[in-house]
């Protein structure tokens, strides 16, 4: 069940991709998910060059796995990290938070496989024209830049308009979520809020024990106004923002107040004034675990829940 067209195309064992996150995922996440048998992403974000290469290098030294770095593309740096990804020679470039369409040539030369995060099918169509590998369908469910549409509704939606794998993402954390993806007909999901909490995961203590201690209604969205939505954890910055938003602050008054904002709350442990970012299924999250214990016991946990939905629906 494990082998898809992902795990094929990747080269990989399970069908899991750790989600790019800004300020977080770094080498040693990323390493220790590509070495239990996913795909490691590091994160580009907002940072520049030589701090990403530093990490690129360091991977290196840490597995022998395939990996992956990922593009924020509403970086001011973005142009300088495809240049990193293609001098480096790296196997994989995820982008996220618009469309790579500019360097979907350059890095095809260059032999690297692109994936885009989506959040349309127009999106999707077009990136498929371009000549993408893999395309990665991601719901408003999830932490950090967000579409609109749903994970239920924006998948199944992709998988009909596209012929290349999709991947899905948003608002999966556990086997239920696993299986119920590759039932919308994904080849493979993408999780980032789970890995927030993983042993390996170098973002503040503070910031992981908010997310174990988040329930279903704690992640808010925030920012609508200045066209970048993000999903965060409630807290006094989010108020102060809403705030902001009701005295009809301007766009550049709004974004003043979210800049820097994530960075405070991974770096320096702020989950007070800092953005705590993370998806919808931060409720379910309770345990801080080894990555390899993550990815283990999701695939364990679809494969049982396929064969016991199977099993009840043959015994109708
Ligand atoms: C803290 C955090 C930071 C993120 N930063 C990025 C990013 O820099 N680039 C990107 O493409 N996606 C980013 N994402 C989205 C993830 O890569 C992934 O698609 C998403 O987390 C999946 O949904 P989930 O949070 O429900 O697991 C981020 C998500 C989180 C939680």
């Amino acid at each position: 069940m494990t082998k898809t067209a992902l795990t094929q195309m990747l080269d990989i064992q399970y069908p899991i991709i750790q989600g790019g996150m800004a300020w977080i995922s770094d080498a040693e996440l990323a390493a220790a998910v590509s070495n239990a048998g996913g795909l490691g992403v590091i994160a580009g974000g907002n940072a520049e060059r030589h701090f990403v290469e530093a990490q690129v290098d360091k991977i290196k030294t840490l597995t022998d796995k395939p990996y992956a770095l990922n593009v924020m593309l509403l970086s001011p740096f973005a142009d300088d990290i495809i240049e990193l990804a293609i001098d480096k020679k790296v196997p994989i470039v995820i982008t996220g938070a618009g469309s790579p369409g500019k360097y979907v040539e350059r890095l095809k030369e260059a032999g690297i496989k692109i994936i885009p995060v989506v959040p349309s099918v127009a999106l999707a169509r077009r990136m498929e024209s371009l000549g993408v590998d893999a395309l990665i369908a991601e719901g408003t469910e999830a932490g950090g830049h967000i579409g609109e549409l749903t994970t239920m509704a924006l998948v199944p939606q992709v998988v009909d308009a596209v012929s290349i794998p999709v991947i899905a993402a948003g608002g999966i954390a556990d086997g239920r979520g696993a299986a119920a993806a590759f039932m919308l007909g994904a080849c493979g999901i993408q999780v980032g809020t789970r890995f927030l909490v993983a042993t390996e995961c170098n973002v503040h203590k503070n910031y992981k024990d908010m997310v174990l201690d988040a329930k279903d209604t704690s992640a808010v969205v925030s920012g609508r106004p200045t066209g970048h939505p993000v999903r965060i954890l409630k807290n006094k910055l989010y108020r102060q923002y809403c705030d902001l938003e009701k005295k009809g602050a301007s766009v550049d008054e709004l974004e003043a107040l979210g800049a820097g904002s994530l960075r405070r709350a991974v770096v320096d442990g702020d989950v007070v004034f800092g953005s705590v970012t993370a998806g919808q299924v931060a409720g379910l999250i309770k345990k801080e675990q080894p990555a390899k214990e993550i990815v283990g016991e999701i695939f364990d946990e679809c494969e049982a829940i396929i064969e016991k939905q199977y099993r009840w629906l043959c015994d109708k």
